[in-house]
């Protein structure tokens, strides 16, 4: 399968990225938290190079939680603060609020330093689409507080969302494209729902699935479809069609309708909680 990006607008994004850069002293920087490798843009690494780091493993209702540990220890070990939050739900934001002020005690201090009181954090938010950066946003600032404003001078006219007096969003999340040199990191954006499907095999997407599923969730096709789970994925994408009556003309079974069904259960949570990557297990499964 071709997997395909923009490279146009990814050097847009970028640059209006570094612009922003200079004005924030945070970044705050969404991942999936089925995915929290595949789904990280190397980019943000040398964009905020001098920044303090905060890694959101986001939708981690979605994820394996046992897994999701292990991740939150993989990120720290590798020198950021880690924070694993539902968006949707506003769960885990105030953890969040004291991971910053955790991240920034040295920018506090030198304000403390030079007489300067009370000055809000500045914090970024960036992640490649669909991670929920949005969601988050409006979840973090609270839709009671969120206030934005132009601070002409301070800010270059940037708007922020003042929630609260301590943290300022700025009003434009960070939007990078996902990056990937190999298949493996493709295929697993692609089964969250982060690549267009009209470009995508669904056939070959849901069995590669399907075989996903057998190795590292065995019993989960069976409680949900309840098929025999053995034999080679096309044949039980086969026999998921028959059990969900995905058929073509002349009793024919409609493989493409089923691979769909497959997907759609697992992005809304009817298959459970399933992570697609481990952190030992980042390139392969
Ligand atoms: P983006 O700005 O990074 O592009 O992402 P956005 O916030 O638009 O979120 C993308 C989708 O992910 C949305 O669903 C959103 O509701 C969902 N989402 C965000 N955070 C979480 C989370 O922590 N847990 C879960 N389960 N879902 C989350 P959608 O289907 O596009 O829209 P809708 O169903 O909310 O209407």
């Amino acid at each position: 399968m071709d997997f395909q990006w923009y490279p146009g607008h990814m050097t847009k994004a970028k640059r209006m990225m570094q612009e922003n850069i200079k004005l924030i002293d945070i970044m705050v920087e969404l991942v999936d938290a089925r995915v929290p490798y595949s789904s990280k843009n190397p980019d943000i690494d040398e964009l905020a190079r001098n920044k303090s780091r905060l890694i959101i493993l986001n939708k981690e209702d979605m994820a394996d939680p046992e897994i999701t540990k292990g991740w939150e220890q993989y990120y720290k070990e590798q020198g950021f603060f880690v924070a694993k939050v539902n968006s949707q739900r506003g769960a885990g934001m105030k953890e969040v609020r004291k991971l910053i002020e955790e991240a920034c005690k040295e920018k506090r201090e030198r304000d403390r330093k030079r007489g300067i009181l009370n000055r809000p954090i500045r914090a970024m938010v960036a992640g490649i689409p669909n991670v929920g950066k949005s969601t988050f946003i409006n979840s973090f600032a609270g839709k009671a507080c969120a206030k934005t404003g132009n601070k002409p001078g301070l800010t270059k006219g940037k708007k922020w969302n003042k929630n609260n007096k301590n943290v300022e969003l700025l009003d434009t999340p960070g939007i990078l494209w996902p990056k990937f040199d190999d298949q493996t990191v493709g295929l697993r954006l692609a089964w969250i729902g982060s690549i267009r499907e009209e470009i995508l095999n669904v056939s070959e997407l849901s069995e590669e699935f399907a075989a996903f599923l057998q190795e590292n969730y065995p019993g989960i096709l069976h409680a949900r479809y309840g098929v025999e789970e053995a034999g080679t994925p096309p044949e039980v994408m086969e026999r998921i069609a028959r059990a969900r009556g995905c058929l073509a003309k002349g009793n024919q079974t409609d493989v493409e309708k089923a691979g769909s069904l497959l997907l759609e259960d697992y992005r809304s949570l009817r298959l459970g909680r399933i992570s697609l990557e481990s952190p030992d297990s980042r390139k392969d499964f």
